[in-house]
C-alpha cells in the first residue's frame, strides 16, 4: 500500500501516520522529521535549511526530492509506505510521478484554520523519540517527559504563533493544489479531522480498506 497523507500543518498527518505505521506495517517518511533530524545533527543539509524551516517556508523542491528518491529507494519501501509532509507542490507531486512510482490512495485530512492555530499552539514533541504529544488532546502520562522514552517535551520552534500562520498561509499557497492535482487522478480521499484522534483513524482505515 503507497500511501500520501495531505493536509495543513497541525491537521494531524503525523499522527495519523504513526498509528496506520503499526497497523499495517509499512513505514512513514516524512520529510519534516528527516529536516529536523538533519538540522539537530548540525550536518551540512540542516544547516542550509534551519532559517528555512523556522521561519515557517518550504524547503526547495531539488532538496526534498533528493531526499525522497534516496528514502524510497530503501529496502523497507519495497511493501508500501506512508509519505507525510511529501509532496508539497505539484513540481514535487511531478517528481515523484516520474520516479515511476504509483500511488494507491492521497488522503487529505480536514481542519479548519482557527483549530490548527489551536492544535499547534498545544503540541508537545519529545526531544529523544520525536513521539508527539497535545497538552489537552493527546496529554503525555509522565508530565513534561515524553511516556514511551523518559526525555522531555519540547515546543517545535516552527509552533510559534506568527510561524503557525505563515505555515497556513503557504499550505493555502502552495500545497492545496495538490487535492486537485490527485482528485484528477482519481485518488483524492478526503476525510474529517476535527473529531479527535480515534474517529480520525477510523474515518482513513475505511478509505483504505474499501
Ligand atoms: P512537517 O514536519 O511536515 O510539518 P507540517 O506539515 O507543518 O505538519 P506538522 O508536523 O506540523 O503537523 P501534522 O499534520 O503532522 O500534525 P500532528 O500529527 O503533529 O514540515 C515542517 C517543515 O519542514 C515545513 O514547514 C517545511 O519548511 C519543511 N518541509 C517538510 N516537508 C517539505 C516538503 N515536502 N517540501 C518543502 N519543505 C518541506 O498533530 C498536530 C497536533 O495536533 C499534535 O499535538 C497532535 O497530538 C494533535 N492532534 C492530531 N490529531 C488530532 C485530532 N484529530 N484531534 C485533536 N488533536 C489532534
Amino acid at each position: 500500500m503507497k500511501i500520501i497523507m495531505l493536509g495543513a500543518p497541525g491537521a494531524g498527518k503525523g499522527t495519523q501516520a504513526e498509528i496506520l505505521n503499526k497497523k499495517y506495517g509499512i513505514p512513514t517518511i516524512s520529510t519534516g522529521a528527516i529536516i529536523r533530524e538533519a538540522i539537530k545533527s548540525g550536518s551540512e543539509l540542516g544547516n542550509k535549511v534551519k532559517a528555512i524551516i523556522e521561519s515557517g517556508n518550504l524547503v526547495s523542491d531539488d532538496i526534498v526530492i533528493e531526499i525522497i528518491k534516496k528514502r524510497l529507494a530503501e529496502k523497507d519501501c519495497e511493501n508500501g509506505f506512508i509519505l507525510d509532509g511529501f509532496p508539497r507542490t505539484v513540481a514535487q507531486a511531478d517528481a515523484l510521478y516520474d520516479m515511476g512510482i504509483s500511488i494507491d490512495k492521497v488522503i487529505s485530512i480536514e481542519v479548519d484554520d482557527d483549530d490548527i492555530i489551536k492544535r499547534l499552539s498545544g503540541r508537545r514533541e519529545c526531544s529523544g523519540c520525536r513521539s508527539t504529544y497535545h497538552v489537552d488532546s493527546k496529554p503525555s502520562a509522565k508530565g513534561d517527559d515524553c511516556e514511551k522514552c523518559g526525555a522531555p517535551l519540547t515546543i517545535r520552534p516552527d509552533d510559534e504563533p506568527e510561524t503557525i500562520k505563515k505555515r497556513l498561509d503557504v499550505y493555502h499557497e502552495q500545497t492545496e493544489a495538490l487535492k486537485d492535482y490527485y482528485e484528477g487522478k482519481k485518488i483524492l480521499h478526503k476525510v474529517c479531522g476535527s473529531n479527535g484522534i480515534e474517529a480520525t483513524t477510523k474515518s482513513i482505515v475505511a478509505v483504505l480498506e474499501n
